[in-house]
């Protein structure tokens, strides 16, 4: 099978799309032919061995796809072959066919294509997650999402709508905005251009946010949470500028604000059945077109390296999929 292959960690340019073995289902596995995978920021950190979990080498990054069951292992009685899943993977989800733990598989509804299946389960897991039951997000409150425009910011905006937020989108550009807009953002913030915390004042009659949705970290991090009012929260999600910063802690003190990690991975294995419930949520939400994964592009495998290397330049909106299979 063709696989996208990472054999030293380093520059992204080194990947290449090789012919390998195919994987074989092992005992409570199941092999599927991936048609779909999509694309997500920690898959360009990991190959580089910027990312937490360094995987044995050589792998495959990618961490989403959705497919179908081409072979069943020992010991698997609710999938069967032909089955259309959908599937979340630590790697290897940039290849032809991947054998997955048929716990962690999930039935791909019926309505819904191999794209859009591919491009729902991280960001939207995470977001509800960090609004939903770190946050706790309350009608009419306000919220302010950084790098709007990405994976996860998107599914913050979608999200924040549905549960009765207002919603500010900041990114780096307009056409990144424009993104925010269609996904339903009330109000946008240029800040590559214009001063964070005086765009929020002026928007919010200096009353601040609510909360803040921090993936991108650096120095927007504390100017964000200087925006946010009394009992702020500002939900540390990620670093996408690569920088973790070093907050001012009487900031916190001085409005009782919190800041309030979020690691969905880890809270989704400690709390399946509340996971369980997400995702059901999710799909409800899908199937009554509240939320719409932001697919931009659509790539062969062989436009992978190019994708990943724009991820990292910050030159992308919304989600990159890759078509996998035939
Ligand atoms: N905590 C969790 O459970 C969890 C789960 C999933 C993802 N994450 C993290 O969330 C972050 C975003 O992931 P994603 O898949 O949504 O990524 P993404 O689609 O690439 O979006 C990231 C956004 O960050 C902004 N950004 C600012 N500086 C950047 C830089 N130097 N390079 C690249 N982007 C930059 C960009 O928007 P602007 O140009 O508009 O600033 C970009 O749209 C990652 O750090 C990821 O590891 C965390």
């Amino acid at each position: 099978m063709k696989a996208l292959l990472c054999k030293a960690f380093g520059p992204i340019e080194n990947l290449r799309v090789e012919d390998i073995e195919a994987p074989t289902a092992g005992p409570g596995q199941v092999l599927v032919s991936i048609r779909a995978a999509a694309l997500n920021f920690p898959d360009a950190l990991i190959v580089q061995g910027l990312y937490q979990v360094k995987p044995a080498l050589p792998f495959s990054p990618g961490a989403e796809f959705a497919g179908v069951v081409k072979t069943v292992g020992e010991g698997v009685s609710h999938l069967k072959v032909g089955d259309r899943v959908m599937a979340l993977v630590p790697h290897g989800a940039l290849a032809e066919e991947c054998a997955v733990d048929a716990r962690g598989v999930i039935p791909l509804p019926d309505d819904m294509d191999f794209v859009t299946g591919s491009a729902l389960l991280l960001t939207y897991c995470t977001s509800l997650h960090a609004l939903k039951d770190v946050a706790k997000l309350a009608a009419g409150e306000t919220l302010l999402v950084l790098g709007a425009s990405g994976g996860v910011g998107i599914a913050a905006i979608e999200i924040g709508k549905l549960m009765g937020a207002r919603v500010i989108a900041a990114a780096s550009s307009e056409e990144k905005l424009a993104l925010c807009r269609e996904h339903g953002a009330d109000e946008t913030i240029d800040y590559a251009r214009d001063d964070l915390r005086e765009c929020v004042d002026a928007l919010t009659e200096k009353r601040g946010v609510d909360v803040v949705y921090d993936a991108v970290g650096g120095a927007y991090s504390e100017a964000a949470l200087r925006a946010t009012g009394w009992g702020g929260r500002l939900l540390v999600v990620g670093f996408a500028t690569g920088d973790i910063p070093r907050l001012p802690l009487n900031l916190a003190l001085l409005k009782e604000r919190q800041i309030l990690g979020v690691y969905w991975g880890d809270w989704a294995k400690r709390h399946p059945k509340l996971q369980q419930e997400h995702l059901m949520q999710l799909l409800a939400w899908f199937r009554g077109g509240k939320i719409a994964p932001p697919v931009t592009e659509q790539l062969p495998l062989s436009g992978a390296v190019d994708a990943l290397q724009r991820m990292a330049r910050r030159e992308v909106r919304g989600k990159l999929v890759v078509l996998t299979g035939s």
